[in-house]
């Protein structure tokens, strides 16, 4: 299989690579200069080009405080762009897979999300992808949207590598607990869109390969639990362990408002696709031996 994937130092792009390239797939990461999705003239040439099979968008607007400024900039490259690329795969006959965000909802239902509750967007940024699910889904009827949340990596920078960092510097972290969600590991949606890929290729526009799908890890939790647990585990392996302290979104201000509750129901996915969410405490394992090193003769 041909792949293009748009994006290529972002989290869920380097995963793409390290999880298609050993099956044996052709992969093609790009990101700017050779691939702008503001580019639509170069967005075809591209896909052209590169005569995927299957294009994936990892690429995104992803810095929600900033895109409060910066709207857009945020809309081009999430909505606009995004539809471009999804545009230039369907003039192709190429499925698209394309990312988006628990950040398109309020966060006030009280339950995990279905794909079928309405979006209600706090701010920009989820506003911009949840105008680029529409966008891409119109314009290639053959894309799946996989909604996530609290995208982690030994790549990039996230929320792991920010409390890791934390710990070697402080006695005490203070990390919100009335925010809940669930955190999901990179590799696991590259491993997602790896076992999705071949019923995508094969299957027509209106079959229910297509369309939105929600996929986080799981069990859920809030920062506070997953800060917890990343501190226990990376203790294991030797890295300092500081005070961890529960603290309110009140006292943690930030220039855009997050979704108190973003719990996705990954049922849908599962169901359809056969995609299972992944235990983010086995996934963070993985992460650490990278970041951290391996558990600790003592400590297994
Ligand atoms: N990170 C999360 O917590 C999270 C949560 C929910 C959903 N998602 C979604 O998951 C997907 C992947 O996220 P991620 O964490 O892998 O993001 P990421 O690490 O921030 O990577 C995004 C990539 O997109 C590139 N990019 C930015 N503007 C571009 C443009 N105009 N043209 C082409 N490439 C451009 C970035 O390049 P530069 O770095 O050079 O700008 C970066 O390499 C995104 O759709 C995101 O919205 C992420």
């Amino acid at each position: 299989m041909r792949v293009l994937v748009a994006g290529r130092e972002g989290q869920v792009a380097r995963a793409l690579v390290a999880r298609l390239v050993p099956d044996g797939h052709v992969v093609t990461a790009l990101e700017p200069p050779e691939l702008d999705l503001t580019d639509r003239a170069g967005i075809a040439a591209v896909v052209e080009r590169a005569a995927p099979d299957l294009v994936v968008n990892a690429a995104a607007y992803t810095a929600v405080d900033r895109a409060e400024d910066q709207p857009d900039l945020a809309q081009a490259v999430n909505c606009t762009g995004a539809a471009w690329l999804a545009e230039a795969a369907a003039a192709r006959g190429a499925p698209f897979v394309h990312f988006s965000t628990d950040y398109v909802f309020d966060g006030l239902k009280g339950a995990p999300y279905a794909e079928t509750d309405a979006p209600n967007p706090a701010g920009v940024y989820g506003a911009t992808k949840e105008a680029g699910e529409r966008a891409v889904l119109a314009a290639n009827p053959r894309s799946a949207v996989i909604r996530t949340a609290w995208v982690c990596s030994p790549d990039g920078a996230n929320f792991v590598k920010t409390m890791l960092r934390l710990a070697k510097e402080r006695e005490e972290i203070r990390v919100v607990a009335d925010q809940h969600g669930a955190p999901t590991f990179a590799a696991d949606l590259a491993d997602a869109v790896a076992r999705m890929a071949p019923r995508l290729l094969a299957a027509k526009a209106g079959d229910e390969a297509f369309g939105l799908f929600h996929l986080s890890g799981t069990p859920h939790t809030t920062w506070h639990g997953f800060t917890a647990e990343i501190l226990k585990q990376a203790a294991r392996r030797g890295h300092p362990a500081p005070r961890l302290v529960a603290i309110t979104t009140d006292e943690y201000p930030t220039k855009a408002r997050r979704p108190p509750d973003g719990r996705l129901n990954c049922g849908k996915i599962l169901r359809v696709h056969g995609v299972a969410a992944a235990d983010w405490r086995v996934s963070l394992g993985r992460c650490l031996d990278v970041l951290v090193g391996p558990v600790k003769e003592n400590e297994r």
